[in-house]
């Protein structure tokens, strides 16, 4: 786990989140943290609060993956009848991401304010954080943190923190709903959203991490002083994670809007570079050569088809074979999907299978029109978004591979061969279970 501070020309010396230990390099107590951002400004009147258009006036949106307006978010469990219910989302079950392990790690203060001010907006009487499994260092640092906040005396509700199972799949929102309610940390598929009923059927807002954060210094802050940092239709920071071909691998703050290109910079990529990958296992390849002049918003990378998902920049080097790295990452994804749906439990592996086979270069054509079949098929049939992202991820390796897709079919080298590969499991895939556990 690195984490990159230095002032750069992609991040201006806007840092925010990571303040905190910027001078020290360690994990912020409460009584620094108290001296920097001063206390949380609690109100304690429940909804309707100001917070939620304060929170909706800054543009704030999600950072765990689908970059949700959170004030909406907010202003929809505000609104339902009864006691409410708040998760702060640590899980970060993608595996190229490293971000909100930083962030809890170094600054669970922030985290803990923005989970604390988010429950006293919407009327919550629960507050859950929940954590990775295969991380249990996150856990003890959070309850080390909130053993500070008890002693002080700073939180109007208790937080219990809960580890889960570190599954793809079991970070999704209603996978933590059903893990909370008594039930295995699997998506419930199309159930209502946790807004309407949540967590033992109450209104429940889940908000990631770094969500979290960011809302703990907007409360105090406020809209305009947000707004200062990124673009106008996407303000503020976000933490990216940069990792392969880069000399400097790690988790950095950026302003939104930041070229692609200013971003990479931050970790110096080192070599003639294959392909991109934006967004995670959910996101996208691009070329780079393209993606270098697009600016970090939801707008100019949708008209690219791709999204920045949980901040996720994947450097792929030449010498390594994207196809055999997309049946590596698809058979990761099969195996660590819940198994509950037909796309999932059929369409995974069989994809997967199809670029192992393009990958040997055996296949005369075959395999790719065999995948190409599947891939309209498969889309929009889960009971979650697992299998769309999958197949988004698939195809996007089709369109920026072409050539590559092409010399395999015709038995030809690629460009990883070119380039003195083809390097075998560049991008990161988490070792299997020993057995497969949801409880
Ligand atoms: C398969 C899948 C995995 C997900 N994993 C995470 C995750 O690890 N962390 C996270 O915050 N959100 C994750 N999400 C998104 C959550 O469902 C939810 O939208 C998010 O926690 C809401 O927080 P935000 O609005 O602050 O982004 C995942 C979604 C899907 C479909
Ligand atoms: S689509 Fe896949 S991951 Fe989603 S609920 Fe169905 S089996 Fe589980």
């Amino acid at each position: 786990m690195t984490v990159r501070t230095e002032p750069s020309r992609a991040s201006a010396g806007v840092i925010r989140l990571l303040a905190g230990w910027r001078k020290t390099g360690r994990a912020a107590d409460l009584r620094e943290h108290l001296a920097k951002h001063g206390p949380m400004p609690l109100r304690g009147s429940g909804p309707p609060s100001p917070l939620t258009r304060i929170v909706a006036d800054a543009g704030l949106t999600g950072r765990g993956g689908a970059g949700f307006p959170t004030g909406t978010k907010m202003r929809a469990v505000a609104e339902r009848r009864g006691p409410a219910v708040v998760v702060g989302n640590g899980m970060e079950g993608e595996p190229a991401s490293e971000k909100d392990q930083v962030l809890l790690s170094l600054a669970p203060h922030l985290v803990l304010d923005g989970l604390m001010l988010a429950a006293d907006a919407v009327g919550a009487a629960q507050a859950y954080l929940c954590l990775p499994d295969n991380r249990p260092w996150l856990a003890r640092a959070m309850l080390a943190a909130l053993d500070e906040r008890e002693r002080a005396g700073t939180d109007p509700l208790p937080v219990q923190v809960h580890t889960l199972p570190h599954r793809y799949v079991s970070s999704e929102e209603t996978a933590l709903v059903n893990w909370l309610s008594g039930g295995d940390a699997k998506p419930l598929g199309s159930s209502p959203r946790p807004a309407e009923r949540g967590v033992g059927k109450k209104p429940t807002l889940i908000d990631n991490v770094e969500t979290l954060a960011h809302l703990a210094l907007i409360a105090r802050y406020g809209p305009a002083w947000f707004r200062r940092a990124g673009h106008a239709d996407a303000p503020g920071t976000m933490l990216v994670t940069i990792s392969g071909e880069v000399a400097a691998p790690g988790v950095y703050e950026i302003e939104l809007g930041t070229l692609i290109g200013d971003v990479l910079a931050l970790a110096s990529p080192v070599g003639p570079i294959g392909g991109l990958l934006v967004g995670g296992y959910f996101g996208t390849w691009l070329d780079p050569r393209m993606a270098v002049d697009l600016p970090v918003t939801p707008q100019a990378l949708r008209n690219a088809g791709a999204s920045i998902g949980a901040g996720v920049l994947v450097v792929l080097p030449a010498s390594a074979c994207p196809l055999h790295e997309m049946a590596r990452v698809l058979a990761y994804l099969a195996a660590d999907s819940a198994g509950q749906c037909g796309p999932c439990t059929f369409g995974l592996p069989a994809i997967a299978g199809d670029f192992a086979e393009l990958a040997t270069g055996r296949s005369r054509g075959a395999a790719l029109q065999r995948l190409e079949r599947r891939l309209e098929v498969i889309a929009g049939r889960g009971a979650c978004r697992l299998p769309d992202g999958a197949v988004r991820l698939a195809s996007s390796a089709l369109s920026t591979f072409t050539a590559d897709v092409h010399a395999h079919v015709r038995h030809q080298p690629c460009q990883a061969v070119r380039y003195g590969g083809p390097a075998r499991g560049v991008l990161p895939i988490p070792r299997p279970q020993a057995q497969e556990r949801w409880q």
